[in-house]
């Protein structure tokens, strides 16, 4: 049975998102200053502006109400100059393309959606390095003197985005994707993963050879701690790589990084920026607990028992606690998800972020079983 918070939250985001969608129509947020959302349209290489589209495909989904639709469209639309500059694609094609392009196949089966996604997940599968069998994350060709800095980097996050390889193999029945997808999740469970169940951010390879070399700390306190969110990205991501491929493998590897978070959830549910912290720091990342919820939901519905799972009751403990703490509700204000953190060491800590909104919303609509799946 759905406990009441749950269908009141699920009420509430369907109001607010009224509101919220008409006032913000043409933009491409991706924080507010004073309540607004910003407007990222400029920048539109930025690797989170698939997001909103996603919020506006869930809520389409829910409702029919063909705004959201018309919304979406206009920023998958936007999106296109990404494809145009090599500059501007790297290895989060996943996070832009599934919110949007494969979100409006899969509602409307439009086929110039289906175009721009495979193209897409063409530019990430050519951002495989088959020497040390990674994909590559960031890009640094713009600027002359720093080329080849990143050739050898590669991220935990991109577990998130792998999904858009598994799903263009499906759809072109060519295993290529499939296989890239596959080789990169296992290098990562190689070198990313830690004995205590934890995952490090960034690792570097060398790019001729393939030897790794060295991990470095990223966005997270300090060089072997444990930015929450990377453990989000990688415990959902390889629940995912789990669910498309069905490789025992990496319900194992999920069920280690689970187990770790759930060992290190706060008594108060709210997730801190970095489990390793400073005790005095109180900084804290709502994002990382809306993303390892939806995680540890497909978990418990992966491993079979739901809602009796440990992974859903911990879910629900943090998603309550956002829910409890952490949600603005007012219809004069853009975003839901307050206390988002995007780095450890950023000058400024505990904003709003488009991605926190994302991942409550497909949270809170898994809970009512009323979700649009993307990943
Ligand atoms: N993918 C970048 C981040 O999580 O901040």
């Amino acid at each position: 049975m759905t406990e009441d918070w749950i269908k009141e939250a699920a009420k509430q985001i369907q109001e607010k998102l009224s509101y919220v969608a008409k006032r913000n129509a043409h933009k491409v947020p991706y924080t507010t200053k004073n309540g607004v959302f910003d407007d990222w349209t400029d920048n539109i290489t930025w690797w989170t502006n698939g997001f909103w589209g996603g919020m506006m495909w869930q809520l389409y989904h829910v409702t029919k109400d063909k705004l959201y639709q018309e919304i979406a469209k206009e920023l998958e639309e936007k999106l296109d100059r990404n494809l145009m500059d090599p500059e501007g694609m790297d290895h989060d094609s996943g996070f832009k393309w599934l919110l949007t392009s494969v979100a409006n196949y899969r509602e409307t089966g439009n086929e110039e959606s289906h175009r721009r996604a495979l193209l897409a997940a063409c530019n990430m599968a050519g951002r495989f390095n088959p020497a040390g069998n990674y994909i590559r994350a960031w890009n640094d060709w713009g600027n002359k003197e720093k080329r080849g800095e990143n050739a050898g980097v590669a991220i935990i996050d991109c577990m998130m985005n792998l999904p858009l390889l598994y799903w263009a193999s499906e759809q072109t029945k060519d295993p290529r994707f499939y296989h890239i997808a596959v080789r990169h999740a296992d290098t990562v469970i190689k070198h990313f993963l830690r004995e205590d169940g934890s995952v490090i951010h960034i690792g570097e390879f060398d790019p001729y050879t393939g030897e790794f070399l060295r991990s470095v700390g990223g966005q997270g306190y300090a060089h072997g701690s444990s930015w929450t969110r990377g453990q989000a990205w990688a415990l959902y991501g390889f629940t995912l790589s789990y669910l498309h491929t069905k490789k025992e493998k990496y319900l194992e590897c999920a069920e280690r990084i689970a187990g770790y978070f759930m060992k290190n959830i706060p008594e108060n549910g709210l997730i801190p920026v970095d489990f390793c912290q400073p005790k005095e720091c109180t900084w804290e990342d709502s994002t990382a607990a809306a993303i390892a919820s939806c995680g540890l939901i497909e978990l418990a519905k992966a491993v079979g028992t739901k809602e009796k799972s440990p992974y859903y009751i911990a879910a629900v403990k943090m998603l309550r606690a956002l829910y409890e703490n952490r949600c603005d509700w007012s219809l004069e204000t853009d975003a839901i998800i307050q206390k988002c953190t995007a780095a450890y060491h950023d000058k400024e800590h505990e904003f709003t972020i488009i991605y926190g909104d994302y991942y409550f919303i497909e949270a809170i609509w898994k809970l009512t079983e009323q979700e649009l799946f993307l990943w």
